[in-house]
């Protein structure tokens, strides 16, 4: 298994669209073809695909942000395809996210949310570090890794 963070290009942003979570999950995220268009008129955000060799399996997306508090990163999505989900790739995915920004000089921490009911993503995200903040935005917990 060999897996990459990939740009979201005219080549690969349909594939993209296609990636979906179970029905059951679909409260989780948002779809892939909302997050692309909400990346092309909201240019700070960045979207990446989580690659295993050639096949595109999961999407991240994500941006800075200043709160008044210093700079810090927003994880916005993760996602990874049902019929890929439980091998890896959700974990392996944010590994890469993380050391890419931890790369980055001037950012005090890395932020995530989630819904209180989406237990899977709460595990990931404790096991990569990240602590509970206390704070709900949105009706979602914010965690918070810092960098
Ligand atoms: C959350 C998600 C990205 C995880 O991706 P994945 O590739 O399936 O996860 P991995 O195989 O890398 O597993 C990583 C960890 O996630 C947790 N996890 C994954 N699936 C889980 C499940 N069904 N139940 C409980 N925990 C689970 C575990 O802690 C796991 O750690 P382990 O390998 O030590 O058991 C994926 O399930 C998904 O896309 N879910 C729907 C969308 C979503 O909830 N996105 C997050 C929004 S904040």
């Amino acid at each position: 298994m060999t897996v990459t963070l990939r740009d979201i290009t005219a080549e690969n942003w349909r594939a993209c669209a296609r990636l979906k979570v179970a029905d059951d999950q679909q409260g989780f995220v948002a779809s892939n073809a909302y997050s692309l268009a909400q990346s092309k008129y909201e240019p700070e955000l960045i979207p990446l695909g989580i690659y295993d060799d050639e096949t595109m399996v999961g999407f991240l997306m994500y941006r800075d942000e200043d709160f008044g508090l210093g700079k810090v990163w927003a994880v916005y999505r993760l996602m990874v395809a049902h019929e890929h989900q439980g091998k890896g790739y959700g974990r392996t995915g944010m590994e890469l996210l993380i050391n890419r920004l931890k790369a980055v000089p001037g950012y005090s921490a890395i932020l995530i949310s989630f819904v209180p009911e989406n237990d899977a993503a709460r595990r990931l995200y404790a096991s990569l570090g990240f602590e509970d903040t206390g704070e709900v935005d949105d009706g979602e917990i914010v965690y918070r890794l810092p960098l």
